[in-house]
C-alpha cells in the first residue's frame, strides 16, 4: 500500500490506495510503518510524500465512520509525521482532501501539481476537520480564510492554494523531483518548519474577520450542529494551545460522527456513488460513441439541455419547426450565458465558446447524423409519437433516441419506431443546466449498451444519472404527485398554505409546495390533471380563475407588483373554506409535525411501491433522486433513509390512520413497507429480489 524507494538520500514514499487513497486502518498502518523505517534508515537525510492515481488522498475513510477505529489513528500517525527529524515534503499530484489535507498539512513542506485541488470538504459529510485540520488550516492562512474555506467545505486551485500559503509552491514538470529536491534543501538547511509552531497567521484583526463570519454562518444555517462544532474548534486555536486545540478539534469530531445529520449526508454520498452503477448492467457493456447531439425544441428544457453538452465541450444542434421559436430559444441561451460571464462565473472567452457549440436549425431531417437525438418538445403523446416516427426515418442507424418527458410511456413513445432497442427516457430537471438530476428511463426495450452510453452521458455532462422504470411519473414525479395530493387534503382539513409551507421549509426545505405551485405556475397541473385525470379541487379552483401563482400576480398568494414572496390572501382562505363544506369535510388543526407525516409518508409509501415494482433499484437510488432533484435537505438523507430514521412501524401505522381519516385506501402501507415494518426492518438493509 505504501511503496518505499530511497535514492540520493531521499525516500519517496508512495501511497497506492486506489481508487483514491482514503487513509483506512490498512493504508495508515502501512504509512505509520513506511515512516519510520525511514526515519531509522540512516541513508535517508529527507522523505518525499507522493500517491499513485489522480487523486492524491481523498481523506480519511469514510466507510469506517461509526465502526470500531482500527489503530493507528489518523492524528497519531499526523503527530508522528510532524515530529519526524527528518523533514518530509508531500507531493500532491491530485485532489488532497480532508484527511488528505490535513496529511499534507502535517508535512514540513508542500509543493502541487497545477491540477491538484486542496480542501477540507468535512462540513459537507456533517462533520469537521479531525485530524488537526481546524488547527492548521488556521496557522498557514489565518483563522479567517481558515473558517471560510472550511465552511463551505469547497476545494481550491493549486494556484489559489499557492496564493493563499497552502502550499510553498506549484510545480509545472515533474512533481516528485520537485518535493525532493525541496526536501534536500530543508535537511541541508537543517530547517523543519512545523505548521504547528507558526502563529504569524493568527492575528487580531484574523480573529475579528473569523468571529464576524462565525456569526454570520450561525445565522444563517442555527441548526447546523457541526457549524456550530468548527466554530468552537477554530476558537479553541485561538485561545488554547495546539495539542489542547486539536483534543477538542478530536471531541468535536467524535461526537458528529454520532449525529444523524452526519449519518444521513454520508449515506447520502454513498447512495449517490452507488445510483451510477446500474445492477445487471456489466461494467464492460460496450458504449456508442457519441460526438455531437441534436435536441429537439428550443423551449426552456431544449435550451438548458442544449447548454449541458455545451458546457461539457460537446457539440450540439438545437431543431425547431419555425424560425421565430428557434431564435427566441438561442437568445435565451446566448443571455444566460452571458449573464455568467457577467458574474464572473465563466470567462468572456468561455462563453463565447460554449455558444460556439451551440447550432440552430430548422426542421427535423436535420437530425439525421447525430450520434444521439434528445426530444424536449411539448409534453403530450401525440406530438411525441410523432417526433418519434419521423426520426425513425430520419436518424442514422445506431443513434440514441431520448425523450425528456417527465411523465409520459417511454414503452409507447418507442413502440411507433422501429428501433425500439435504441430508445429510452432522459428525464432533466429545470433548469436543466443548473440541476445535476437526470432520470435515465429504462424502457423495456432498450439496449444494455444504449443504456450504459446514457449513464456515461450523464457523467460527461457533469450530472448524476439514476437509472429508473417506465411508470407514470417515474421515480421523482410520482412520489411528488402523492405530496400534492396530501397537500391539497390538508388545505381541505383545515390547514392553511401558509401553515403548511411553513411545515416543509421547517422540515429544511428551501420551499413549501403551494409557494413552489406558485413559482412553477398552476395552470401546468391544472391541465396536466385535465389531460391524465385526477382532481385537486383547491388548486384547479384557482386556476380556473386565472389564479396561475407568481406569474399572474396570484395563486396560493398574493404577489403585489411582481413580489418574489407571497402574502396569504384571505380569498384563498375563504375558498378553501368553501371547497371543504362542499365536500363536507369537517376542519381542524395540525401541528408542524402532523403536517410533515401526512404530506411525507404517503411519499414514503409511494416510495416502497417503486421499489416492489423494481421502478428503482434501491432505497438510496429515491433518496439520491429527491435530494438532488426535488431538494429533500439532504441532511435528511432523503424520504427513505429519513423514514428509517423515523421508525418504519411508526410510519405505517400512522398511514393506516390516515388512510381511514382521508377515506383514501391507496394510503394504506404498502405491502413492502408492511412487511419491514412488522420485522422491524429498514430500507435501508433491502435488497431487490435476484
Ligand atoms: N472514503 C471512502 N471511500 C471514498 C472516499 C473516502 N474518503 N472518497 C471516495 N471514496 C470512494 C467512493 O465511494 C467511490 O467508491 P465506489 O467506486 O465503490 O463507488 C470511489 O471512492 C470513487 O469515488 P468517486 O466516484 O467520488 O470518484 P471521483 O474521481 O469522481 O472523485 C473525490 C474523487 C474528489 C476524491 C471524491 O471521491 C470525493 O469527494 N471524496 C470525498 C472527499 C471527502 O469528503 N473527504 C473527507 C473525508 S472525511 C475526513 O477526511 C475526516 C478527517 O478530517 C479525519
Amino acid at each position: 500500500m505504501v511503496r518505499q524507494e530511497v535514492a540520493g538520500g531521499v525516500a519517496v514514499l508512495t501511497l497506492a490506495n486506489p481508487p483514491v487513497n482514503a487513509l483506512g486502518a490498512a493504508l495508515r498502518a502501512a504509512l505509520d510503518g513506511a515512516l519510520a523505517q525511514a526515519i531509522a534508515d540512516a541513508s535517508v537525510r529527507a522523505i518525499v510524500l507522493a500517491a499513485d492515481g489522480k487523486v492524491f488522498v481523498g481523506g480519511a475513510d469514510i466507510t469506517e465512520f461509526g465502526k470500531p477505529q482500527q489503530p493507528p489513528s489518523l492524528p497519531d500517525v499526523l503527530d508522528r509525521l510532524d515530529a519526524s527529524p527528518k523533514p518530509v515534503v508531500a507531493a500532491i499530484g491530485g485532489a488532497a482532501l480532508g484527511g488528505g489535507l490535513e496529511l499534507a498539512m502535517a508535512c514540513h513542506g508542500r509543493v502541487a501539481a497545477p491540477s491538484a485541488k486542496l480542501g477540507l470538504p468535512e462540513i459537507k459529510l456533517g462533520i469537521i476537520p479531525g485530524a488537526g485540520g481546524t488547527q492548521r488550516l488556521p496557522r498557514l492562512i489565518g483563522p479567517d480564510a481558515a473558517f471560510a474555506m472550511m465552511l463551505t467545505g469547497e476545494p481550491v486551485s493549486a494556484e489559489r492554494a499557492a496564493a493563499l500559503g497552502i502550499v510553498d509552491a506549484v510545480v509545472l514538470g515533474d512533481l516528485v523531483a520537485a518535493a525532493r529536491t525541496r526536501a534536500l534543501e530543508l535537511a541541508d538547511s537543517g530547517a523543519l518548519p512545523r505548521v504547528r509552531d507558526r502563529s504569524d497567521a493568527l492575528t487580531p484583526e484574523a480573529r475579528e474577520t473569523f468571529e464576524a463570519g462565525a456569526a454570520e454562518a450561525v445565522k444563517r444555517d442555527p441548526d447546523a450542529t457541526n457549524v456550530h462544532a468548527l466554530i468552537r474548534a477554530v476558537r479553541a486555536g485561538l485561545e488554547q494551545d495546539f495539542d489542547a486545540a486539536v483534543a477538542t478539534e478530536r471531541a468535536e469530531f467524535r461526537t458528529l460522527v454520532e449525529d444523524p445529520r452526519s449519518k444521513a449526508l454520508r449515506h447520502a454520498f454513498f447512495a449517490e456513488r452507488e445510483a451510477a452503477r446500474v445492477p445487471g448492467l456489466p461494467k464492460d457493456t460496450p458504449r456508442r460513441p457519441i460526438q455531437a447531439a441534436a435536441v429537439i425544441g428550443a423551449g426552456t428544457m431544449g435550451g438548458g439541455i442544449a447548454m449541458c453538452f455545451a458546457n461539457a465541450g460537446i457539440p450540439v444542434t438545437v431543431i425547431e419547426t419555425e424560425e421565430g421559436a428557434l431564435t427566441r430559444g438561442l437568445d435565451r441561451v446566448k443571455g444566460l450565458y452571458a449573464g455568467s460571464a457577467k458574474r464572473g462565473s465563466i470567462t468572456e472567452a468561455e462563453r463565447d465558446a460554449r455558444i460556439g457549440r451551440i447550432t440552430g436549425a430548422i426542421g427535423l431531417e436535420n437530425a439525421s447524423h447525430f450520434e444521439i437525438v434528445i426530444e424536449a418538445a411539448f409534453e403530450d403523446m401525440g406530438v411525441k409519437r410523432a417526433i418519434f416516427s419521423k426520426l425513425d426515418t430520419i436518424a442514422k442507424p445506431g443513434a440514441i433516441l431520448a425523450t425528456n418527458t417527465s411523465y409520459l410511456d417511454v414503452n409507447a413513445i418507442a413502440a411507433v419506431t422501429s428501433r425500439p432497442q435504441d430508445v429510452l427516457g432522459l428525464h432533466f430537471f429545470s433548469p436543466a443546466n443548473v440541476m445535476r438530476l437526470v432520470e435515465v428511463v429504462r424502457a423495456d426495450k432498450t439496449a444494455p449498451d444504449v443504456l450504459a452510453t446514457a449513464v456515461d452521458l450523464g457523467k460527461r455532462l457533469n450530472k448524476l444519472p439514476v437509472t429508473v422504470g417506465v411508470c407514470f411519473g417515474f421515480v421523482g414525479n410520482r412520489m411528488l404527485e402523492r405530496r400534492s395530493r396530501a397537500g391539497e387534503r390538508l388545505l381541505l382539513e383545515g390547514a392553511l398554505p401558509h401553515a403548511v409551507d411553513a411545515a416543509v421549509t421547517g422540515f429544511g426545505f428551501r420551499m413549501g409546495p403551494f409557494a413552489m405551485s406558485d413559482l412553477a405556475g398552476l395552470d401546468i397541473g391544472w391541465r396536466s390533471r385535465k389531460d391524465f385525470g385526477g382532481r385537486a379541487p383547491v388548486a384547479d379552483s384557482l386556476a380556473e380563475q386565472g389564479r396561475f401563482g407568481q406569474k399572474t400576480g396570484r395563486g396560493f398568494y398574493l404577489y403585489p407588483d411582481g413580489a418574489r414572496t407571497g402574502t396569504r390572501d384571505p380569498e384563498v382562505d375563504a375558498l378553501i373554506t368553501r371547497v371543504a363544506d362542499e365536500h363536507g369535510i369537517a376542519r381542524r388543526s395540525f401541528t408542524p409535525d402532523e403536517i410533515v407525516a401526512r404530506l411525507m409518508y404517503p411519499m414514503v409509501n409511494e416510495g416502497a411501491r417503486i421499489l416492489e415494482e423494481g421502478i428503482a433499484a434501491r432505497p438510496g437510488d429515491i433518496d439520491t433522486i429527491w435530494i438532488n432533484g426535488y431538494n429533500w435537505p439532504a441532511w435528511r438523507g432523503g424520504p427513505m433513509h429519513w423514514a428509517d430514521t423515523v421508525g418504519l412501524r411508526t410510519v405505517a401505522e400512522a398511514l393506516s390512520r390516515f388512510a381511514v381519516e382521508t377515506g383514501d385506501d391507496s394510503q394504506e402501507p404498502a405491502p413492502l413497507l408492511k412487511r419491514l415494518a412488522a420485522e422491524g426492518g429498514r430500507f435501508v438493509d433491502w435488497k431487490a429480489p435476484a
